[in-house]
């Protein structure tokens, strides 16, 4: 039995585990036609197994958490995405289940306008959403297979709405996988393919500051960039970095445990405002997945618990990344912080390779190991750093907002400017089970301060930076502007028509 699950898993590693992104330009449209169909199946079908983790029907409806819909939601949502988008498109004109793709279509971000109240949704059961899949998966692969398309493929590109469906989907990939690591421990199963996590652990490294030259840097892409990139990667950002120092490892368990050693969490003076208001809503004062027992502490990977792995990177929100940083500049008595995103892009300058081009990922992420964290010593990069890529995502200081030169995809007008409003902070690098655009270097993602993520952090010592200025985003006036903005006839004379692709309909 366990060599055939053993041959299982390799199989299913070799045949969709490891994707690689696909490059947008080419001369050889039906190789790139059978790229994109491969990538399509590929995604479908990993996202799909990630959800045989539940071991019973139940779990699909259990919340793992009172801030996200149950995992029934996203089960179904990413195949309605791909529904949608080809309808409000006008790629085409065919609807599968109206009713699911209204009641699946919009994930929450605990926006004033979030509707988290059950009783207001009248869930599918899993084989319903299994029976939706199904009928989607056959329309998206017919689409693929004959829809008309030029290289490169650019915005404008019909494939681009089949790319956009694919990226969203190992968005929810990882964010599931997040989800399922909250869920009750008895609502999991074993996989052959997600209980392969890391079995090494050590004693952990000590840390130290090492030296990063800075200079000019730009941040940003342009049009023309061979990956398919969200809205907010397009643009350009000029600024000026300064030497700084950064530390050699991520912040492991161990380290971060002599900060809960200190009696961080009970110490106002290392939380900003938000940041104590929220320690204080929390019963336990210790990082989301560790559990004291007795005294001995576990570490909650996505399906187990284990003994505390104290080498592996500490995953912890924003708010415990920058306490802990101000714990360690009093121990220290130097200033450290997280790192500002320009910072993180210096030190990102060092790694020469990126996701799809590398043969093997220089880093813990893209799948391409384990299926969770693993020593933050284990994967060395240049000038003496590890991680600088991959293990868990590296929260920084910098709210994510637009560069100059930014203008929203017609296709997904929501996906990036809700979170230009101060309060969505980046985090970099990728992590373990960052596939896709999620692995590349020019993505940016942003997450609110209290989410956990697989998330830690490294620390700079640097100079303090000026307070940022919030954005005014959320409140009720700018959101009445905003869908006014969409869903007015002619408000500020732009033409509701204007997300249409310029295709004619596909009746399929
Ligand atoms: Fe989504």
């Amino acid at each position: 039995m366990l060599s055939t699950l053993t041959q299982e898993k390799n199989t299913l590693k070799d045949d969709f585990l490891v994707t690689k992104t696909v490059i947008l330009s080419g001369t050889d449209h039906s190789k790139k036609r059978k790229e994109i169909l491969n990538y399509f199946h590929n995604s479908f079908s990993l996202y799909e197994s990630i959800f045989e983790c539940l071991n019973n029907e139940s779990a699909f409806y259990t919340r793992p958490n009172p801030l996200r819909h149950p995992l029934i939601f996203y089960f179904g949502h990413t195949a309605v995405f791909f529904i949608n988008k080809l309808n409000v498109t006008g790629l085409i004109s065919t609807r599968i289940d109206p009713k699911l793709e209204s009641m699946l279509a919009i994930g929450v971000d605990e926006m004033s306008w979030d509707d988290l109240h059950d009783e207001h949704y009248d869930w599918p059961t899993a084989d319903e959403v299994r029976d939706y899949r199904k009928k989607t998966r056959t329309l998206v692969d017919q689409f693929i297979r004959t829809t008309d398309f030029t290289l490169p493929i650019d915005w404008q590109s019909p494939m681009w709405i089949i790319l956009m469906g694919i990226e969203h989907e190992r968005i929810h990939l990882e964010t599931t996988s997040v989800l399922i690591r909250e869920l009750p421990i008895q609502c999991i199963t074993p996989h052959p393919i997600w209980s392969n996590i890391c079995l090494t652990s050590n004693s952990p490294p000590s840390n130290e500051l090492l030296p990063v030259i800075g200079g000019a840097i730009t941040l940003g892409k342009s049009k023309n960039n061979p990956l398919y990139g969200w809205d907010n990667e397009y643009g350009a950002f000029h600024t000026y970095v300064d030497n700084f120092k950064a530390s050699k490892y991520l912040v492991s368990n161990k380290e971060f445990f002599d900060f809960v050693t200190a009696n961080g969490y009970n110490q106002k003076e290392y939380w900003d405002k938000e940041g104590w208001q929220w320690v204080q809503s929390r019963e336990h004062k210790l990082p989301r997945y560790w559990l004291k027992v007795g005294d001995r502490f576990k570490y909650r990977t996505m399906l187990e618990m284990i003994d505390m792995p104290w080498d592996w990177p500490v995953d912890v929100n924003h708010y415990e990344a920058k306490a802990f940083c101000n714990w360690k500049s009093s121990v220290l008595e130097k200033n450290i912080r997280l790192p500002t995103e320009a910072e993180w892009y210096t030190l990102r300058k060092q790694v020469d390779t990126d996701q799809p081009y590398w043969n093997q990922a220089p880093g813990n992420i893209n799948l391409e190991y384990e299926m969770s964290a693993c020593p933050v010593n284990r994967h060395a990069f240049a000038n003496g750093f590890y991680d600088i890529i991959g293990n868990v995502w590296q929260w920084t200081e910098t709210p994510i907002d637009c560069y100059e030169g930014f203008s929203v995809h017609p296709a997904y007008d929501d996906f990036s400017t809700p979170t230009f409003d101060g309060k969505h902070f980046l985090f970099k690098g990728g992590c373990w089970i960052s596939t896709g655009n999620y692995a590349i270097k020019d993505s940016r993602y942003a997450f609110r301060r209290h989410f956990f993520q697989h998330a830690g952090f490294r620390y700079v010592e640097a100079p303090p930076l000026p307070k940022p200025c919030l954005n005014i985003y959320e409140t009720d006036a700018m959101v009445s502007q905003y869908i006014e903005f969409h869903y007015g006839e002619t408000y500020f004379a732009v033409c509701q028509d204007s997300c249409r692709i310029n295709q004619p309909t596909l009746m399929i």
